[in-house]
């Protein structure tokens, strides 16, 4: 790629794509791609823009690529901006017509590439209508080419492509990290970003002529990409200092663009990225004077794989790690913390349906159903209504009686679990009301309830389910804070649960510094057979899902027991070898927990203790702690499955082996 020729459309194209490919692994649903072109337009005037989408691979998208005859591939750009995007959805089914790019109208006059949710797009949106704008997908992203055409017809002087950005996302709630093109501004990009990751790869001419050595990859991925090609003259030979940037790669993810450059810039959020003229310039949304900010490039010595994983070993680290962020998405849009509300919009127009229910009955398979088990009790609390927690192959063994006035929730990270999926359709066909809760829009489960909360916890690689599980243990929560609304003797309990779910990932991040604690714990464990996991209550949760993380991918024998049937038989298992982890928080077994406590070490138990900060009761017992912060009842299960997720992880890999893909196991199973 040497600057001083030009382009073809093709190689544009090329480029585009790979760096689409790169992100692959991340997971997504379909991908899009926005160029310049065809130059010889039968269009209103020239500069026109030509959208590609594709639902499924970019494979897919990319044979879509060579079968527009309009486009000239061997056409050679100097200055040229492209889009290029893969959609993991949040808002509307996976198609052509919800993947990015989004555009203003049928003449491509603006078209954007979104990572993120816009909370306030309803509102957005039938503002919008009501000036003429028709909108043809179904997502939240779609506002916004809507709302900056709006400005941009709507202004009384001229204004610059940044300038209109800036009034565009003041409006926005949530959050995004966007790139815009534009008809009315050709050869130029702005950028923005706000809560999503967002990066600039600076290629200059001096690497432009240095031989690269390919990077070897495993996998590819993206989810948001952009490539500027910013040569400014007829043949490109132009005036460039040695060391000029010549082209500007944008993306969300350093591994789509490494193979291009290893100079990088981060984006803070507010900060508002202007490539014109093949300079690139970067400014604060409200710019106060003397205030253009800095942003040190940074050379990335990095492999891909390990930019793809960050500073992780395994996709699974990283996700436990992406905790903090996930359950606040989670969140996001649903909560008011303000006004101590909690709006489900998936499940708001079912309401009262539900409310008149017989029983609630929730259905998963692995780690999803441990999420029902997590939040059964609060949710009996919460909705008065009886719940019954079902594993989906055992619930289709009984032919379990199911009513039309039953509601059904299928929990299910993939959306494509074979057993919750029949589960489903039996229950549908005895009449009774489906819910879905899944992380996967568009997914089957997805398409067949009647109604559902998508958890957003972002896609999910390694095959022991981490960030999900959390996520669906937040999902159901907020399902119980909103069935409570109007309960006046629960309000004080909604108000204590709703402020801790505020607290929530500040507590996350605290459960993650223990890593270091929780790594030595497991060098003493590594060799062990077997580990019990023992607790009761909010947290008997855990020890099915610590077990079951231990099982997954340590291939050690691991059991999750409830301390009130220690009596009955496992209390045999113990003796000074038997490696015993107890989970003793403050809540209302936390005397019945004692007592295990003492069974345990009566018989020369060594016990490894979750337990609360500041708990000397429970610490002089204990063989080692893992301190916790204090949550809510109902909450601590998300804090005391972190270090069992983490423990699972030091394990597997001091006993060597594949974190993320464990022998035997497959992350979506759709088979009965
Ligand atoms: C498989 C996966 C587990 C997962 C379970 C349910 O067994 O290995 O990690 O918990 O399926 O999957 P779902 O996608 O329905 O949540």
């Amino acid at each position: 790629l040497n600057y001083r020729v030009p382009r073809t459309r093709k190689e544009i194209f090329e480029t585009l794509v790979k760096g689409l490919q790169r992100l692959e692994y991340r997971g997504y649903d379909s991908a899009g791609i926005a160029v310049d072109g065809p130059s010889k337009n039968t269009d209103i005037n020239s500069n026109n823009i030509c959208l590609i989408k594709k639902k499924g691979k970019v494979k897919a998208l990319d044979e879509e690529l060579y079968k527009k005859d309009s486009l000239d591939l061997d056409e050679k750009l100097c200055t040229h901006i492209g889009l290029a995007h893969t959609r993991w959805a949040t808002h509307g089914e996976p198609s052509a017509l919800n993947s990015h790019p989004h555009r203003s109208d049928k003449h491509n006059e603006f078209v954007v590439i979104h990572n993120g949710i816009i909370t306030n797009y309803k509102e957005l949106k039938k503002y919008l209508i009501t000036k003429g704008y028709d909108f043809e997908s179904e997502t939240d992203t779609e506002v916004i080419p809507k709302l900056i055409k709006y400005v941009y017809d709507n202004r009384e002087s001229d204004i610059t492509f940044s300038t209109l950005v800036e009034r565009v996302i003041q409006q926005l709630e949530g959050a995004f990290a966007l790139v815009f093109k534009s008809r009315h501004f050709p050869g130029e990009a702005v950028s923005t970003r706000r809560g999503s990751p967002l990066l600039i790869g600076v290629r200059s001419e001096h690497e432009l002529s240095t031989e690269h050595i390919p990077v070897q990859y495993k996998n590819g991925e993206l989810s948001h990409f952009m490539e500027i090609n910013s040569h400014n003259s007829s043949d490109c030979s132009n005036t460039m200092g040695d060391d000029k940037a010549v082209e500007y790669y944008f993306a969300s993810d350093a591994s789509a663009i490494i193979e291009h450059t290893n100079k990088v810039l981060y984006l803070e959020d507010d900060d508002i990225a202007v490539v014109t003229g093949g300079e690139l310039s970067i400014h604060r949304m409200s710019r106060q004077a003397g205030e253009d900010p800095v942003r040190a490039i940074q050379t990335l010595q990095m492999e891909l794989q390990q930019i793809m994983k960050g500073n992780f070993d395994a996709f699974m680290q990283k996700e436990i790690f992406e905790q903090p962020e996930s359950v606040v998405n989670t969140m996001r849009g649903r909560i008011c913390f303000d006004s101590n509300t909690v709006i489900l919009g998936g499940l708001k127009d079912h309401l009262k349906e539900i409310k008149r229910c017989r029983r609630l009955i929730v259905i998963g398979c692995g780690t999803s159903f441990h999420a029902a088990v997590a939040t059964r009790q609060i949710l009996e609390e919460l909705t008065e209504l009886p719940v019954m927690v079902e594993l989906a192959s055992d619930f289709l063994d009984r032919n379990t009686p199911i009513f039309r006035d039953d509601v059904t929730f299928f929990i299910s990270q993939s959306g494509e679990t074979a057993d919750t999926l029949m589960a489903l359709r039996y229950c549908k066909d005895h009449g009774a009301l489906t819910v879905g809760i899944t992380n996967t829009v568009g997914s089957t489960i997805c398409r067949e309830t009647v109604c559902g909360v998508h958890i957003n916890a972002g896609p999910e690689i390694g095959v022991a389910s981490t960030k999900a599980y959390t996520s669906q243990f937040v999902s159901l929560i907020m399902f119980g804070l909103m069935m409570s609304e109007d309960r006046l003797s629960l309000q004080n309990r909604r108000l204590e649960i709703i402020n801790g779910l505020r607290m929530l990932p500040d507590q996350i991040k605290t459960v993650l510094s223990l890593d270091e604690k929780i790594k030595a714990i497991a060098s003493e464990l590594y060799q062990q057979r077997s580990l019990l996991v023992m607790g009761r209550g909010y947290n008997y949760a855990t020890c099915l899902e610590g077990a079951l993380k231990i099982k997954e991918i340590t291939y050690m024998h691991s059991e999750g027991i409830l301390a009130g049937e220690l009596k009955h038989g496992p209390l045999a298992l113990i003796d000074k070898h038997m490696p015993v982890i107890m989970v003793i928080m403050r809540d209302a077994c936390y005397i019945k927990c004692q007592n295990a406590l003492q069974q345990v070490t009566a018989r020369s138990g060594r016990p490894i203790i979750l337990c609360c900060q500041d708990d000397p009761e429970v610490t002089k017992n204990a063989y080692q702690t893992i301190e916790l912060p204090h949550a809510v009842d109902c909450l601590q299960g998300i804090l005391t499955v972190i270090p069992l997720q983490l423990l699972s992880f030091h394990l597997a890999v001091l006993r060597g082996y594949d974190v993320d893909c464990p022998r035997n196991l497959a992350k979506s199973v759709t088979v009965e």
